[in-house]
């Protein structure tokens, strides 16, 4: 079985994000063959501006060495007032300019399937950076107002088995495109 890296982004910097949990839920869901870090460093990207862009950026450097050497990405972000979160366009917007994100496979986590608007626009600025969403792999799974952290996440059968279903979709599609 061919192994494959993939990196995963939450959009939410909250200390119990759902966001966050579903990712760290899908990293021990993951089979064997599948290696799932998550990028931590979010909160440590300025605010995006075109003239910081050569300048050395410890926690972007990090990121664009991260996602060079994913085979996928996957992002698991939260809707605030019918957007995407701040903190997510923030990141994606470092990302326009570098080569990382092209032709990148992404695997989207909606945690709150009324959430559609953010989804929508995530997906309008994922594909307008060249990014390529595997549909088959998106999942949407309903953890707002839970109270389900990771392990939680992990012990619900239904949550459990469509991040693992998810996954598997992402695998077949990765090794399609191989
Ligand atoms: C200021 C604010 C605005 C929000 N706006 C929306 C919204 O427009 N649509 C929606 O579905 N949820 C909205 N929510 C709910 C969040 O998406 C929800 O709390 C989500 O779980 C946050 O992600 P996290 O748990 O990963 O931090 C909003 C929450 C806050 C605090």
């Amino acid at each position: 079985m061919k192994h494959k890296n993939i990196l995963a982004i939450s959009g939410s910097l909250r200390q119990h994000s759902y966001n966050s949990a579903a990712l760290q839920a899908l990293s021990y869901l993951a089979p064997a063959q599948i290696n799932i870090r998550i990028y931590s460093q979010m909160d440590q990207l300025p605010l995006f501006n075109p003239d910081l862009e050569d300048q050395p950026i410890p926690a972007l450097q990090n990121l664009r060495n991260a996602l060079s050497g994913a085979d996928a990405l996957i992002i698991a972000s939260p809707e605030y007032a019918h957007g995407i979160s701040g903190p997510m366009k923030n990141t994606l917007d470092w990302l326009v300019s570098g080569e990382e994100f092209v032709n990148m496979p992404v695997m989207l986590v909606n945690t709150s399937p009324r959430a559609t608007h953010a989804q929508a626009s995530l997906r309008e600025v994922i594909t307008t950076m060249s990014g390529n969403i595997i549909e088959s792999a998106c999942v949407a799974i309903p953890l707002l107002g839970s109270e389900l952290d990771c392990q939680g996440i992990i012990d619900q059968p239904q949550i459990a088995a469509a991040l693992r279903h998810a996954l598997d979709k992402l695998y077949c599609e990765l090794k399609e495109l191989d």
